[in-house]
């Protein structure tokens, strides 16, 4: 930081442009291009790969509201789609079914920082002829079947709002790349949509990641992979300590990404063999200390601002159950077993 202010390259300065090269390279792609944010990573880089006004993008019906606003704020339509009740993630069967001849993308979500199927994504965007655009916001080197995230479709955004696995110190996002022409127009489009200063080719937005941001980012990106690990060790116990619970009142989200699963967070279902509602859970749990979260309690098809895109109760039965059931237990890189084991003997008395 006191470098940044010691050059005072505050904007597109040295930090961004190493910390951008370095991102990239941990993902295995070739470019990487900040941004302020990841919903801003989403909504650029889908514009970059050449999503246009009319355009329909599948989407998971749960997930951040920000994958939806990205892709609207994009020019583009949203077609919402449901997911697998035991990973949260989209549901590429279902998604084969809401295909019409206007769907030019897929989004899918590596929801809690679990990767969707890459295999599975390659062969479904072969099929129907479709962009793969991932939304990585939640899985900063998170890996399957021997892909990085990010390095699956043709372009990845990526947030670094504080809490997530790789935060900054403040709002912030990326957007990666294996394609030079993508990642020149986003360059292009955060920076007013100037190529070259005071020529404007394109209608863009004042949206880039501070170098101050980045400095911080490129001190925390040599330690990610082991804080990862972290977070990976601390949920194969929290699985452990759940399985070994008398009944299955509580049901961890399954992983099947195994050492790949980076946990943004830790989440399990309060099925409907609990006597408790998962509101008790959450409040018997925060009388013995323990927060809890839920990501995310309202589908994104029953938000009140997205009323207009035409969906009602009962489109997406999953998302709408796992909204009711989820709750999201205490996770960050260096959580004691100890810790753990008290949040586990907690629940065993639900
Ligand atoms: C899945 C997902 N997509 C997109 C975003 C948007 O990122 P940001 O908050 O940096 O705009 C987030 C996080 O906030 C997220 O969790």
């Amino acid at each position: 930081m006191a470098a940044v202010v010691q050059r005072g390259d505050f904007i597109l300065g040295k930090s961004l442009k190493e910390f951008e090269a370095e991102f990239a390279q941990a993902s295995g792609v070739n470019y990487g291009v900040g941004v302020a944010s990841g919903t801003d990573a989403i909504a650029l880089g889908l514009q970059a790969c050449g999503i246009i006004e009319g355009d329909e993008v599948l989407v998971p019906a749960n997930t951040f509201i920000a994958t939806v606003i990205g892709v609207i704020q994009a020019g583009a339509t949203p077609i919402l789609v449901d997911c697998d009740r035991h990973t949260a993630l989209i549901d590429l069967n279902l998604a084969a079914k809401a295909i019409t001849p206007k769907t030019r993308a897929i989004l899918p979500v590596h929801l809690y920082g679990q990767m969707v199927s890459p295999k599975a994504l390659l062969d479904f965007a072969q099929a129907h002829n479709l962009i793969i655009f991932e939304d990585a916001a939640q899985a900063h080197l998170a890996q399957r079947e021997g892909y990085m995230a990010g390095s699956v479709g043709m372009a990845a955004a990526f947030s670094f709002y504080p809490s997530k696995n790789l935060g900054a110190f403040g709002n912030g996002g990326m957007l990666i790349t294996s394609d030079q022409e993508v990642a020149q127009r986003v360059q292009t489009l955060r920076n007013y949509g100037a190529p070259k200063k005071y020529y404007h080719t394109e209608v863009g937005k004042n949206s880039r990641l501070d170098s101050l941001q980045a400095a911080i980012l490129q001190v925390k990106l040599p330690h990610l992979s082991q804080w990862n690990q972290l977070r990976n060790q601390a949920a194969q116990i929290y699985d452990q300590g759940l399985k070994s619970g008398r009944d299955n009142k509580v049901v961890p989200m399954t992983n099947l990404a195994q050492e790949g699963h980076v946990y943004h967070l830790y989440v399990v279902r309060i099925n409907e063999a609990s006597s408790m509602t998962r509101e008790q859970v959450q409040d018997f749990l925060k009388e013995k200390g323990i927060q809890t979260g839920i990501h995310y309690p309202i589908p994104c098809h029953l938000q009140p601002a997205y009323k207009s895109l035409g969906y009602q109760l009962g489109d997406f039965p999953q998302a709408e159950m796992l909204c009711e059931q989820i709750l999201s237990l205490p996770m960050y890189p260096g959580i004691k077993s100890e810790d753990i084991a008290w949040v586990v003997e907690q629940i065993s008395l639900i």
